[in-house]
Parts: C-alpha cells; sequence; structure tokens
C-alpha cells in the first residue's frame, strides 16, 4: 500500500472485517490537517482487494484538494464497501461499518456516495453522529445534488464569461453528457438561461425527454465530445478528457459535474495548449459536499449554503485568470490553490505543537 502512488502519506488507513455481517471495508482519511475529513461511503464490487484501496486512496486524497478549494475547514477521506451493492448493505453490515466510523471518533466524517442511498446513511445515523446527509432531523441536509448542479452552472457562465467576456448563454451550444441527478438539473439551468443543448446519455428515454422538454438535440455518447460546440459538460463518467479530445475536438470549453475527467494528468497541459479551456471538475462540482458539510457541522442554513456555493463561480474566475497570467493549466493552477491552504494548515498544526 505504502508503494501505490495514491497513497501520498496518507494519515490512516482502517481495514475493517465483519465475519457476522461478511462486511469488508476500507477507511481512508488522507488529510486532517484543515478539520475532520469529509468524504463519501462507495459500495462497489472491487476486482481484488489491491484495486478497493487503491481506489479509497486516490478518492480520499481527491478529497482533501476539494474540501480544501472550496474553502472548507475539512480534511479528505473516503470509504469503501467491498461487494456488490445489490447484497453488501445488509442492515447488519452497515450497522457494523457505522461502528467502525464511531470508533474513529470523528476523524472521519461519511456521506453518500456510489452504491449507498439516504436511507442507508439514515440507518448508520442510528450508530454514529459522524455520517451526513441524512433524510431527517434538524440539521438533515438532503439529497445534495441540485446543489452540485448549481455549482457546475455558476463555474460555466465564469467560464463562458473568462473566454467571451459575457456570460450570455442564449444560443450557446452546450453538450450536457448524462442526465441523471446531477445533469438534468444543469441541462434544465442552461435550457432557461437560453443554451442550445445537445445530449448524450446511455438511459435512452432520459434523452428523448430531454429533447421533448428542453428542445435538446440528441447525440450518440461516443460522438458527444467531439461535436461542435461552445461547452461540453461531462455529468456521467470519469476519464473522457482524453488526448485525443485534447488535439482534435471543435470544443472551446468543458464544464461539468463528472469526477476525475481527466483521463491522464498530462490532458490538463494539452487542454490548455490547445486553447480549451477547462473548469477543473473538483472546483465546479463541490457543491455537493458544501451541503453535506453544513450537515456535518451540525448547523445546517440553507442561505449560508448557497452563498458558498455562489463562490464556486468566482473561484472559477480567479483560476482561469491566474491560468492566463502564469501561463499554467488551470488544473495545475486549482490544484497549487488547494495545496497552498493544505501546507498552510499543517504548518499551523505543526507549529501549534511546539
Ligand atoms: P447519476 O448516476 O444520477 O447520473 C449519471 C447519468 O449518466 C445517468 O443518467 C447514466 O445513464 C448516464 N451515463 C452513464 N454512462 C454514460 C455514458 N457512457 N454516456 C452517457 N451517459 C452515461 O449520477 P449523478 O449523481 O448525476 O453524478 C454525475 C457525475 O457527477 C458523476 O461522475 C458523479 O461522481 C459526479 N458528482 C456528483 C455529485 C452529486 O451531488 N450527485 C457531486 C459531485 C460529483
Amino acid at each position: 500500500m505504502f508503494d501505490t502512488p495514491d497513497f501520498d502519506n496518507h494519515e490512516e488507513v482502517v481495514s475493517i472485517c465483519c465475519p457476522r455481517s461478511g462486511l469488508q471495508a476500507i477507511i481512508a482519511i488522507h488529510s486532517t490537517a484543515l478539520g475532520p475529513a469529509l468524504g463519501g461511503i462507495r459500495c462497489w464490487s472491487y476486482e481484488s482487494g489491491m484495486a478497493a484501496i487503491r481506489d479509497a486512496l486516490r478518492l480520499s486524497r481527491g478529497m482533501t484538494y476539494k474540501n480544501a478549494l472550496a474553502g472548507l475547514d475539512l480534511g479528505g477521506g473516503k470509504s469503501v464497501i467491498l461487494g456488490n451493492p445489490a447484497t453488501a448493505r445488509s442492515p447488519e453490515a452497515l450497522r457494523a461499518f457505522a461502528r467502525a466510523i464511531d470508533r474513529l471518533d470523528g476523524r472521519y466524517v461519511g456521506a453518500e456516495d456510489v452504491g449507498m442511498t439516504v436511507a442507508d446513511i439514515d440507518l448508520m445515523r442510528d450508530v454514529t453522529p459522524h455520517v451526513a446527509g441524512t433524510s431527517w432531523g434538524a440539521s438533515a441536509s438532503g439529497d445534495p445534488s441540485p446543489h452540485t448542479a448549481e455549482g457546475v452552472f455558476l463555474g460555466l457562465k465564469a467560464t463562458v464569461k473568462a473566454a467571451t467576456g459575457s456570460d450570455d448563454l442564449t444560443d450557446a451550444r452546450i453538450g450536457v453528457m448524462g442526465l441523471g441527478a446531477v445533469g438534468w438539473k444543469l441541462a434544465e439551468k442552461l435550457y432557461e438561461a437560453g443554451a442550445t443543448l445537445l445530449v448524450a446519455d446511455i438511459n435512452v428515454p432520459r434523452a428523448v425527454r430531454a429533447a421533448a422538454h428542453l428542445k435538446a438535440e440528441i447525440v450518440d455518447a461516443k460522438r458527444l465530445p467531439f461535436e461542435e460546440m461552445d461547452v461540453f459538460a461531462p455529468c456521467a463518467l470519469g476519464g473522457v478528457l482524453t488526448r485525443d479530445f485534447a488535439e482534435n475536438a471543435p470544443v472551446k470549453m468543458i464544464c461539468g459535474a463528472a469526477n476525475n475527467q481527466l483521463a491522464t494528468s498530462d490532458v490538463d497541459g494539452l487542454l490548455w495548449e490547445a486553447g480549451k479551456l477547462y473548469a477543473p471538475d473538483y472546483l465546479v462540482n463541490a457543491g455537493g459536499v458544501i451541503n453535506v458539510a453544513a450537515e456535518a457541522g451540525g448547523e445546517y442554513d440553507a442561505y449560508r449554503v448557497g452563498m458558498k456555493v455562489r463562490e464556486i463561480g468566482e473561484t472559477t474566475a480567479r483560476i482561469i485568470e491566474t491560468a492566463r497570467t502564469g501561463d499554467q493549466p488551470t488544473g495545475a493552477v486549482a490544484d497549487a490553490m488547494a495545496l497552498a491552504r493544505i501546507t498552510e494548515a499543517e504548518e499551523e498544526v505543526v507549529e501549534a505543537q511546539g
């Protein structure tokens, strides 16, 4: 584990095994320099235990950067439950997992991610206070996806403004890949703002609904990134921004919700060299974690969440400006800004410890 590139000095990695419930899980805490490590719980059928460890490490490190750049006083962590989501989430297994989170005494706070539901979190909340994204209670934050969509929309407008001088989306051609919880809400906002939509989803009825309700043109999912358009908004899977895309797609800007959009880290530089403005994914999709963080903080305040999500647009503009000034790719600028906050907090901890 120490030798995997994703390990990157994780503070703590815990493996959990409960033979009675069949639970096998990993909790990875990358950094608590800025506060408790907040990150989702993923339930997935991994090829191997090592694949699960790698995924937990990669995602946990990503949360450190996402939370830092969003200006949250939270560190980064992530957990994975190994197994088929249809069978690995028995109430007994979830309770055993909640007990494991509880033993960490608040150093890790879990929330929904792929393969988990709000009902699962509600069940775990009966065992430990260190989960967020519940559906009931005074500070329940509920569904994060509208907040994610709002953040992406604001990031997209800031990107368009940086490229064209105006954030007016009337007649802008925008391709939305993936019309799920976030993609659909984003597409609605773009339509209301006057954009012309191209959409793709492997769930055909969703694409057909977008054609009917949002006057969208349906495009094959593989072809969509290479269509003639102003903005490409990946809202399905990661890895869609490839070398081929950077070099050949006639797209001017990229801004979407999907995590880990860059197929390889060098694509960040290739997009910059090709004159394609990329709004870093973990910056613009932070609306959901901002919402969950408000619940984890114990006092959910919808107004403050809204204000914090609005900052995503401002940070996007600042990152693009800095990238232009230093002729540096936007992803690299975002990483450097997040890292500066983390390093400063680490130095304060060292100083406080004398
Ligand atoms: P979702 O599961 O509700 O929607 C994903 C959609 O993409 C589905 O409609 C699915 O059919 C479609 N899809 C899957 N593979 C596709 C392909 N190859 N081509 C075209 N469409 C495809 O997921 P959700 O919640 O909307 O999340 C979307 C992305 O945003 C994910 O990458 C997720 O990790 C990321 N994200 C979501 C957040 C949230 O608040 N839900 C927060 C931050 C990131």
